[in-house]
């Protein structure tokens, strides 16, 4: 069974119950993270709850919550939770006001909703047993600030769904000018002859922690050049390696895209070397 955390209680997830009229259901008004634990160690946890910071402050919501609290909550789900291959969903959302109104609430308390998933063991850098995946590509149609984590994700959802009833596994997105933004659910990095690349951080893409993460370790642990530059759809579909980074995946290896192999259709080298890198410094930060 499964346990959750509700308004500062823990319970069984079937027993958590809010109010149809909490904003986080009426309008997606509200912003989540979702924080990967192995065997109660958290992944990235300071650079989760900076993003979660930022965006309650990018949406005006306040909630006076001190890290050494959300980190007691995210180690108490692990253990009720049994403390294996954890991805912890953390959702704070404006609140439950008394009447549906677009303006923001007074007096209202924000809903703070937490639960563990599931998720695979932490992947190895190893060819014969890393999960591939495949891709559709697509306009990306969503609104001018995909870089806060809002739960408002309708347009996430249908360019997924785009994939999904391709048979794929994402969606890879492009603005209007053809250049790449991101994909669903995921960040996205291209290689061509050795040189790693990825969109910079703006308003078009969530600053993923795995892509961040990522790019520091490639940094600062390889003499690969890593660069952080505008990726037009051309290069990513001539691209010798394509990755899709998140939380639960790590560094996804892509073998296929809108229905044609990337490079030789196998994992690349260089994959391999940034798994493994992301394996041995992950935990440093
Ligand atoms: C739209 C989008 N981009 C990128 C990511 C990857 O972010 P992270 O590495 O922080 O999980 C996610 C993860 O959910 C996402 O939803």
């Amino acid at each position: 069974m499964s346990i959750a955390f509700l308004n500062d209680i823990f319970l069984p997830l079937e027993q958590a119950k809010i109010s149809p009229l909490d904003r986080g259901f009426l309008f997606g008004d509200g912003i989540y993270e979702v924080v990967p634990s192995y065997a109660g160690k958290l992944l990235g946890f300071n650079a989760h709850l900076d993003r979660m910071k930022d965006g309650l402050k990018g949406i005006s919501i306040q909630l006076n919550w001190s890290r050494e609290k959300w980190k007691s909550v995210c180690d108490e789900l692990c253990i009720q939770n049994g403390n294996g291959n954890l991805g912890l969903y953390l959702q704070v959302s404006r609140g439950a006001d008394n009447k549906r109104y677009h303006a923001f609430p007074e007096n209202v308390d924000p809903t703070v909703f937490c639960f563990a998933f599931e998720i695979g063991a932490s992947p190895s850098a190893d060819k014969s047993s890393a999960k591939t995946f495949s891709v559709s590509t697509e306009e990306d149609l969503r609104w001018q600030r995909c870089h806060i984590k809002s739960t408002a994700l309708l347009g996430n959802v249908l360019h997924f769904q785009h994939g999904y009833d391709n048979g794929d596994d994402e969606t890879i997105l492009y603005n209007d000018k053809h250049e790449l933004t991101e994909a669903a659910a995921c960040n996205v990095f291209i290689v061509k002859n050795c040189v790693i690349s990825t969109p910079p951080l703006d308003n078009q893409l969530l600053p993923g922690i795995t892509r961040n993460l990522l790019v520091d370790i490639l940094q600062k642990h390889s003499n690969l050049e890593i660069q952080e530059r505008i990726v037009h759809m051309d290069e990513v579909n001539n691209a010798d390696e394509i990755w899709i980074t998140s939380s639960t995946k790590e560094i996804g290896p892509v073998i296929k895209i809108d229905g044609r192999p990337v490079g030789n259709g196998m994992i690349g080298d260089i994959w391999v070397e940034a798994q493994k890198l992301f394996t041995q410094h992950k935990y440093d930060y």
